[in-house]
């Protein structure tokens, strides 16, 4: 039976079902303040269950959720598919723990999210980071391709994991099938963080899932393009994998809330119910229509990115004039907020909630700029990132700074040379500025005041 099921017999049979002396205790809504009610509505309570008689135990699932991840493991053509209700965030964390211990060497693109940047500090491994190539044109951080990863673990024997993003935030797909090629021959695992991808299972996309081209694992937010709630996500290892689903049970456990969120796990249900169905692919289809659409509407003056990337996001530049002022005045004048801005260009993501009309006013906004602005203006860009010198691994340098006090905060002058003892990470640029650890430089203080206008830093005595 399905989680959805189960909590509708639960009501259809109320008269019969158990009086509840358990957590959560609003009684299934018994209980709502009166503000509560108004904006969320009873029936959010009313699907707010723990683990009661009949229900399932998400860390040791053997009933409704056990039936809803072997269904999504058919689904997504897995080895094992885990649902997340704290985000891929979790799954991120959840696959470092299950792989990596204290002192292992991972290979890192530096355009991850801070996730990764965080399970360094719960494993304690080790980064080696790889900088995709840098797109002067659009501002963005490219793939990471295939010889970059060939020739790291080549050069180091003791990398056991390859952790990227694909697609990125900007919607740049990585090739994942000669990169897994790769990692095989290596004997390393592969994590794919794909997050914004979670439509690509089920329309006419330019690649396919991570785990069917070879990945070890994916993990991926249904939140962020799927048309789920926050933070619905899933986590999935490939049939090719040997990792154990018991090994990333275990980790999930380790981090997860023993009550997860029953309206989170119907609303994973009753999503990928939906992305499978003939309904949900149509939708998918008529989004990517709506999408084809609305790039012809633009004029001659307007770009959107058509490098190998994910066609629900909208990646846009408006000639000579940057994404910064041209997002001003889609805010201002036309109240549009897109997603980010850079130095060249605007990230607009779409999803299963963006419809035909959404897109009708995005173009006609964008082409009222193109047509009325003139300004010729492009703020430097940042061309040539360097990764900063490594002092210490994340773990040490969180525990130096955290648990035994040895961080202090310094102006930028007095920050050079010194090491960090925070993470800072900004989107523009997409990449983390500085992981806690690494030595400040100036690029690290003048990245931190563009994006972030950050003019102080926490560093290690
Ligand atoms: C590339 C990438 N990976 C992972 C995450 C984390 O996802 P979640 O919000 O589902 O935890 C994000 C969130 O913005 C992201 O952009």
């Amino acid at each position: 039976m399905s989680i959805i099921r189960k909590i509708k017999d639960y009501y259809k049979n109320s008269s019969g079902a158990n009086i509840l002396f358990t957590t959560p205790s609003h009684g299934q809504g018994r209980f709502i303040p009166e503000e509560l009610e108004n904006l969320l509505g009873q029936r959010f309570y009313n699907c707010d269950f723990s683990e009661i008689e009949g229900f399932d135990n998400l860390s040791n699932p053997q009933g409704i959720i056990d039936n809803l991840l072997n269904k999504l493991s058919k689904i997504y053509n897995s080895k094992k598919t885990f649902i997340l209700t704290n985000g891929s965030t979790s799954g991120i964390l959840a696959a470092f723990l299950a792989l990596l211990s204290e002192d292992d060497s991972v290979l890192i693109a530096r355009n991850s999210h801070i996730s990764a940047c965080k399970s360094l500090v719960l494993t304690g491994s080790v980064p080696e980071w790889i900088l995709p190539e840098y797109n002067a044109e659009w501002d963005i951080y490219e793939e990471v391709n295939a010889k970059q990863i060939e020739q790291k673990l080549s050069a180091n024997k003791k990398i056991k994991a390859v952790y990227i993003t694909s697609p990125t935030y900007e919607g740049v797909y990585s090739d994942i099938n000669s990169i897994s090629k790769v990692c095989k021959k290596h004997d390393v695992y592969l994590i794919v963080d794909e997050a914004h991808g979670a439509l690509l299972n089920f329309g006419n996309f330019k690649t396919t899932p991570a785990i069917l081209c070879g990945a070890d694992i994916s993990v991926q937010s249904l939140h962020k393009t799927a048309g789920a709630p926050n933070p619905c996500a899933l986590l999935h290892i490939s049939k090719s994998s040997e990792i154990l689903p018991d090994k990333i049970q275990n980790a999930l456990n380790l981090i997860n809330t023993t009550s997860p969120s029953y309206p989170l796990m119907c609303a994973i249900e009753g999503t990928v119910d939906y992305l499978h169905s003939l309904e949900g692919k149509k939708e998918i289809e008529n989004l990517l229509t709506n999408i084809s659409k609305f790039k012809q509407s633009l004029n001659k003056n307007i770009s959107c990115y058509d490098g190998f990337s994910d066609p629900a996001k909208l990646l846009i530049k408006i000639n000579n004039i940057s994404g910064l002022r041209a997002s001003d005045i889609l805010n201002n004048k036309f109240n549009i907020e897109e997603e980010f801005s850079n130095n060249k260009a605007m990230l607009f993501i779409t999803g299963l909630g963006t419809n035909g009309e959404m897109l009708k006013r995005l173009s006609d906004a964008l082409n009222f700029i193109s047509a009325t602005e003139t300004e010729d203006y492009f703020a430097d860009s940042n061309t040539s990132y360097m990764l900063p010198e490594i002092s210490l691994k994340p773990r040490t340098a969180y525990q130096k700074a955290n648990i035994l006090n040895k961080k202090y905060t310094v102006n930028a002058l007095e920050a050079v040379g010194k090491i960090s003892a925070e993470t800072i990470c900004a989107y523009p640029p997409g990449i983390p500025i500085i992981v806690r650890g690494e030595i400040i430089n100036k690029q690290t203080i003048s990245l931190a005041k563009k994006y972030l206008d950050k003019s102080t830093f926490e560093i290690l005595t």
